[in-house]
């Protein structure tokens, strides 16, 4: 049995309760449906800055009537003290573990306006973090990000070595990882970082200017659209399908004093060019009966992304136990048919 079976099965037997930020995006509302189907009590904070309804109806529908009452949505802002106060202390539950996965995500959104991505993601960072400390919260996990490696050139890239942030985005989620660090070192709050390296999967927002990559492309070859590639397509990235993520939150709040207070990659290890990408793109969208009929569109690099990205995973593997369960294309698979649903739906 794997570390991460275990730990399911033992959550299912003395279930927790759990605070979830960000829990109406992508990310969130994915380790919303794994832990109210593990009937985990959680309870989600959210301002629908980038999340949507729609996302929690999808959970809804996925989990039984009484997994859905254990869920309680607080529509609240991490910018706002009170509001993360308000959630580790709502329904009188005493929250065990936070994933704290609420920020602004995009490196052009960070690009276009700093000072907005700074405010939700350093001082509502700072907000969680300190309504943390107070509650006295065993264990807080937070939403780091592969960005922090910079202009450091090694690959795979190892938790120690890390270059210069490209980006305001970068130097957010950098002072995530000094913030938590220093409150455990002078509160001793247990805080641990998980460096995501271009999570993938269904929820993932394929609308607005600031969508990633795999969702983007997907919706253009949908409607049979004009698709970019910024650069040569030889740009790689270890794209990391999102149950891999769900996987390292849950062994990183549940992890032994070893395995606690530590910044982890989470990724698959591999690395995947954005040319080989939209191949298995356009055969996953095949096997859906979706062909796109137009060639990509090469165009120029863009500002503040990094050339190649690809983890080096032995330290989530040996202090968590984490096994990434699921490679790039079993992921672009399971997450097609959404996308395929998704997309049609909302263009009827
Ligand atoms: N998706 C990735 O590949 C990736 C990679 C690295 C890091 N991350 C980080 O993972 C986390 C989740 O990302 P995601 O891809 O699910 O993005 P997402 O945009 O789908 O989810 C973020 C959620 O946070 C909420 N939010 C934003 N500002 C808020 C505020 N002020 N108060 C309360 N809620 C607020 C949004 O409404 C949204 O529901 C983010 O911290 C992001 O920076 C994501």
């Amino acid at each position: 049995m794997s570390e991460y079976d275990d730990v399911k099965k033992q959550l299912k037997q003395a279930p927790k309760v759990w605070l979830v930020t960000g829990v109406a995006g992508f990310i969130g509302s994915n380790l919303l449906e794994t832990l109210l189907l593990l009937n985990q009590k959680v309870i989600g904070l959210d301002n629908f800055a980038t999340g949507h309804q729609h996302n929690l109806d999808e959970v809804n529908a996925e989990v039984s009537d009484q997994q859905w009452q254990d869920f309680t949505f607080i529509n609240g802002d991490i910018r706002n003290f009170e509001d993360c106060q308000q959630a580790l202390t709502v329904n009188n539950l005493t929250v065990d573990y936070i994933l704290h996965q609420a920020a602004l995500g995009s490196v052009p959104r960070s690009i276009a306006d700093p000072i907005l991505t700074n405010s939700t993601n350093i001082t509502g960072f700072l907000n969680m973090l300190t309504a943390a400390k107070d509650a006295k919260v065993s264990t807080f996990v937070y939403a780091a990000s592969s960005s922090t490696y910079g202009d450091h050139p090694a690959l795979p890239k190892v938790e120690d070595t890390i270059g210069k942030p490209l980006s305001p985005y970068a130097v957010t989620k950098y002072v995530n990882e000094l913030y938590a660090d220093v409150f455990n070192k002078t509160y001793g709050l247990n805080a641990t970082g998980l460096r995501y390296f271009n999570v993938f999967g269904k929820r993932q927002d394929p609308n607005g200017a600031y969508a990633a990559v795999i969702p983007k492309w997907t919706a253009a070859m949908i409607e049979n659209q004009d698709l970019f590639i910024n650069g040569d397509g030889e740009t790689s990235r270890d794209f990391c399908f999102v149950e891999n993520a769900v996987q390292a939150n849950i062994l990183a709040a549940t992890a032994n004093e070893q395995g606690k207070n530590q910044v982890y990659n989470v990724a698959l290890g591999d690395r995947t060019t954005l040319n080989e990408l939209f191949s298995s793109l356009a055969s996953a969208l095949g096997a859906n009966n979706v062909s796109y009929t137009k060639t990509a569109i090469y165009r120029g690099f863009r500002a503040g992304d990094v050339r190649h990205s690809q983890a080096d995973t032995s330290k989530a593997k040996e202090l968590l136990g984490y096994r990434p369960e699921f490679r790039i294309e079993q992921g672009i698979n399971k997450a097609m048919p959404w996308y395929v649903k998704f997309l049609t739906k909302n263009k009827l």
